[in-house]
């Protein structure tokens, strides 16, 4: 538990930066050192974030801090790096690649879900909203509790399996050998692998909101998909009986939120059509 004396030392670092005042600066042009005036500048853009420590034992707020966007880079995620770096260096956030890659620095950004890294500064307005992903727990600040949706992922065994017992192919439970996939099995694949388990269209499915202990949502099912629709992976019958549930498949009513958000601009709600198709052809 923090000490009062930190907690206002804390509050006083989160107050907000006023703008730089009028400057000299010095540039150099054509070798010759010219002194110019810089103006104060006018592209300041204040973004509000939701702010929770659990250790504070004080209420979530949304705090409000100015960026210059001719001091930042292009990226939503650069103005938060800014203003941790700048201006309070308790704002909380995962990230990691910075370009898309690691889906660490998913959050809600001017109401909807996105990375980070990939959402360009909305230069036209004067304020963003940032917000944790939507109806999850939270860690802190911008930090959601992902446990369950990774017990879920782990729940659909996201792994290849096949009990072919050909010892050219196979000794013991070890493959030998590379397993070769056609390319059009291979092409089937294409759309699901590149998820990178960002979770922004879970949390934008009014389906989990409400049924998130029982529902598996988007990202799962995509991903239990991409292993039922693998050629070299032989459970496929199991891998559907296990998601023939009115629970943890037929929550999803095909709202379609979860392939408008996707920042990867793939499609999990095609991929549990098709995994809701397959069931159906299989009784
Ligand atoms: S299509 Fe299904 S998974 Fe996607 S948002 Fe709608 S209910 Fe959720
Ligand atoms: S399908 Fe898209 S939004 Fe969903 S977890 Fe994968 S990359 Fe993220
Ligand atoms: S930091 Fe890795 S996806 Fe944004």
């Amino acid at each position: 538990m923090r000490s009062i004396a930190t907690r206002i030392s804390l509050r006083a670092a989160r107050a907000p930066v006023m703008a730089p005042a009028v400057t000299d600066v010095r540039f150099f042009s054509g070798g010759d050192l010219k002194l110019e005036e810089q103006k104060s500048s006018t592209n300041m853009k204040t973004f509000k974030i939701y702010r929770w420590d659990p250790d504070s034992g004080n209420k979530p707020s949304m705090d409000s801090y100015p960026v210059d966007l001719d001091e930042c880079g292009p990226m939503v995620l650069d103005a938060l790096l800014k203003i941790k770096n700048e201006q309070d260096p308790t704002l909380t956030f995962r990230r990691s690649c910075r370009e898309g890659i690691c889906g660490s620095c998913a959050m809600n950004i001017d109401g909807g879900n996105t990375l980070a890294c990939l959402a360009y500064i909305d230069k036209d307005s004067p304020a963003s909203t940032i917000y944790p992903l939507p109806h999850m727990y939270v860690i802190k600040d911008l930090v959601p509790d992902l446990n369950n949706i990774y017990d879920q992922y782990r729940s659909i065994e996201p792994w290849l399996q096949n009990d072919n017992t050909d010892p050219a192919l196979k000794s013991g439970g070890d493959f030998k050998k590379e397993w070769l996939q056609t390319k059009e099995d291979r092409k089937k694949l294409d759309g699901m692998y590149e998820c990178i388990l960002c979770f922004c269209c879970t949390t934008s499915c009014p389906s989990y909101w409400w049924n998130a202990d029982t529902y598996l949502g988007p990202a799962v099912l995509m991903q239990a998909y991409r292993w039922i629709a693998d050629s070299r992976d032989s459970k496929t019958k199991e891998r559907l009986e296990d998601l023939d549930d009115a629970f943890k498949l037929y929550r999803c009513h095909t709202i379609m939120n979860c392939s408008k958000t996707c920042p990867k601009h793939l499609n999990p709600g095609k991929a549990i059509a098709q995994i809701k198709k397959q069931i159906t052809a299989s009784h």
